[in-house]
């Protein structure tokens, strides 16, 4: 018996950080940023005529890593490919819930190669149940598990047809949401869950129903105001406890702190470039909820 609770806490200059919130420990897909360049335009971030450093980028996706494996996470690796710019961004390119597998279907023809790339990894990590999607489905970027349900977007990548479809093969119920505004292009960069029950987002990248909508569900959630999540604020990857988000959405960082997370700031302002953060760098292979072992693990 170990009368210490378990809390994964980074131990910061006052010495660890107390929070009354329990993390769960996290199994992890990322992919290096060895291709990352901006060479198209899908997203109103991106600018071909800007310069891009892919050290930098590379020096900042490794820290997000360190960060995710000091927090106690298992973190696994995609193998980047040439010609695949956007592949860091792995929460795209699939949704894992119990060990259940949907290979994501990108709207864009520059992002159609990254399926395949995903379907080869999880067949390699004996990945039981994978199939890929007949519709238009852009992976965790647009479909965030919550709890028992999955929200999900469509508006910009994600088509409602997919919505169905997703119930359909990860058996959880989905609740639709429309995005409105172009640049929050996918659901991570709108909203981010906090926990099962709990999440943040910005109201005015939603259309008016799914405003009232989100509110009736989640009535005490933090709302991030338009500098915070232009900063890619709500692009947040969440253990329950520990709220990884980019350091520029400080007073955000404040507000999760108030509700009893903690947050852990990070710098990834190169990937920044292509509209991406740190939740898009990120996809969360979940396993049996009942405290089963993740398929191939
Ligand atoms: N350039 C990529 C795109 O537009 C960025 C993807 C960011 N990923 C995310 N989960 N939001 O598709």
């Amino acid at each position: 018996m170990n009368p210490v609770p378990i809390t994964l806490s980074p131990a910061g200059p006052a010495g660890p950080v107390r929070s009354a919130r329990r993390a769960r420990r996290r199994r992890y897909l990322l992919c290096p940023p060895e291709h990352f360049a901006v060479t198209y335009a899908i997203n109103p971030w991106m600018d071909p005529d800007r310069p891009v450093d892919r050290a930098a980028a590379l020096r900042q996706w490794r820290e997000l890593a360190a960060v995710l494996r000091g927090l106690g996470h298992r973190v696994d690796l995609l193998g980047p490919e040439p010609g695949l710019p956007d592949m860091v961004f792995t929460a795209n390119g699939a949704t894992v819930v119990a060990g259940r597998v949907l290979v994501a279907r990108f709207r864009h023809p520059q992002r159609a190669g990254e399926s395949a790339a995903h379907r080869r990894w999880f067949a390699a990590a004996r990945f039981g149940r994978v199939s890929t999607a007949a519709e238009v489905n852009e992976g965790e970027g647009d479909l965030l598990v919550a709890g028992r349900r999955i929200l999900a977007a469509s508006g910009f990548r994600t088509t409602p047809a997919a919505h169905r479809e997703a119930e359909q093969v990860l058996g959880l119920p989905v609740v639709s949401l429309e995005l409105t505004d172009p640049r929050y292009y996918h659901l991570d960069t709108a909203l981010a869950v906090l926990d099962d029950s709990r999440v943040m987002y910005h109201p005015e990248a939603f259309a008016p129903p799914t405003r009232r909508l989100l509110r009736r569900l989640y009535p005490d959630a933090i709302l991030a105001d338009p500098a915070d999540a232009a900063a890619f604020g709500l692009n947040a990857i969440s253990d329950g406890r520990h709220v990884v988000l980019p350091a520029a959405a400080r007073g955000l960082a404040e507000q999760v702190r108030a509700a009893g997370f903690v947050p852990v700031p990070v710098a990834l302002p190169e990937l920044l470039k292509a509209g991406g953060g740190p939740k898009c760098c990120v996809l969360e292979l979940r396993s049996d909820e009942r405290g089963g072992r993740v398929d191939g693990g």
